[in-house]
């Protein structure tokens, strides 16, 4: 069967799909100018659905993809430079959280929207393991000290650059500075073997994080639990994880405890127009 089907009594031969193909694996066939995408160079399609996805006719159906859903445009006309800009302004770090667990059906429907992200070939290969269990995440903090704790002799220069003694001293003190007593952790990975695993997943994560205020949730990037994930594999063994895959995010995730009022100032755009 062929990739595309074209109805080609709405097709106009418009060629925006050959366009936005970005395999350029689609030519307009003939005087009736149908697109078309012959057996050798359908292998080459990455699944993206942007072909059906932009035709303005709905003429084109890839065969391959099913459950294209339309835009809900009144929606979509909400999302102006003001407001997705006060949006992405308005995100915080959340750091203190209610101690209140998240209803599995909203954590399903927020990691149901992450794998939207875009992918390097749209491979789409991120993986996540959602940590709900409070022994677990204590385990974790305290994988992560220990981790730290063998690291200052080996490592000096880093355990300085990152303040392990620091660190490890306030967390005996009670002070839980590596997952911040939240209720969950979402924690990102890939195959090891997959060399954009780092970019696609720290992308996902991001929108991930971006995400949760629009759930009234809020969340924070776990890094010293993300690097000890990734160095220390007794570590990633706590979540099942072994040598085949490799940790790139880990985010503490809840219900705010606290709302922000103010955005604070950043650097300017260090930006080279050319
Ligand atoms: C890769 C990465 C790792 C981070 N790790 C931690 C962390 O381990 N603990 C923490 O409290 N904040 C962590 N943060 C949050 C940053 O400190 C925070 O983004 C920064 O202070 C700016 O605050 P804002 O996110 O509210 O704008 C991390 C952020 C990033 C991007």
């Amino acid at each position: 069967m062929s990739l595309l089907i074209i109805d080609s009594t709405a097709c106009k031969g418009c060629g925006i799909c050959v366009q936005a193909c970005p395999v350029s694996i689609i030519t307009i066939m003939g005087d009736a100018k149908i697109p078309f995408v012959s057996d050798e160079k359908e292998k080459r399609c990455v699944l993206c659905g942007h072909c059906e996805s932009i035709c303005p006719e709905s003429a084109l159906k890839h065969t391959l993809l099913t459950g294209m859903q339309p835009l809900k445009e009144n929606k979509l006309k909400e999302i102006n430079p003001e407001n997705i800009g006060e949006y992405f302004r308005s995100r915080r770090s959340i750091r203190t959280f209610l101690p209140k667990k998240i209803e599995n059906s909203v954590l399903e429907e927020v990691m149901d929207v992450v794998r939207y992200a875009p992918t390097g070939v749209n491979r789409q290969m991120n993986r996540w393991v959602v940590v709900s269990n409070a022994q677990t995440i204590r385990q974790l903090g305290e994988g992560v000290i220990a981790w730290m704790k063998a690291m200052i002799p080996v490592n000096p220069e880093l355990a300085k650059r990152l303040n392990f003694v620091g660190l490890v001293t306030a967390f005996e003190r009670g002070n839980d500075v590596i997952c911040r007593h939240a209720p969950h952790l979402v924690i990102g990975y890939t195959e090891a073997s997959y060399s954009a695993g780092s970019k696609d997943n720290a992308i996902a994560a991001s929108h991930l994080e971006l995400l949760l205020p629009a759930f009234g949730l809020g969340g924070c990037w776990a890094g010293y639990l993300m690097i000890a994930l990734q160095f220390s594999p007794d570590l990633k063994k706590v979540i099942g994880l072994d040598d085949s895959y490799t940790v790139h995010s880990a985010l503490m995730v809840g219900y705010p405890k606290y709302r922000y009022f103010k955005t604070p100032q950043r650097k300017e755009a260090q930006v080279k127009w050319i």
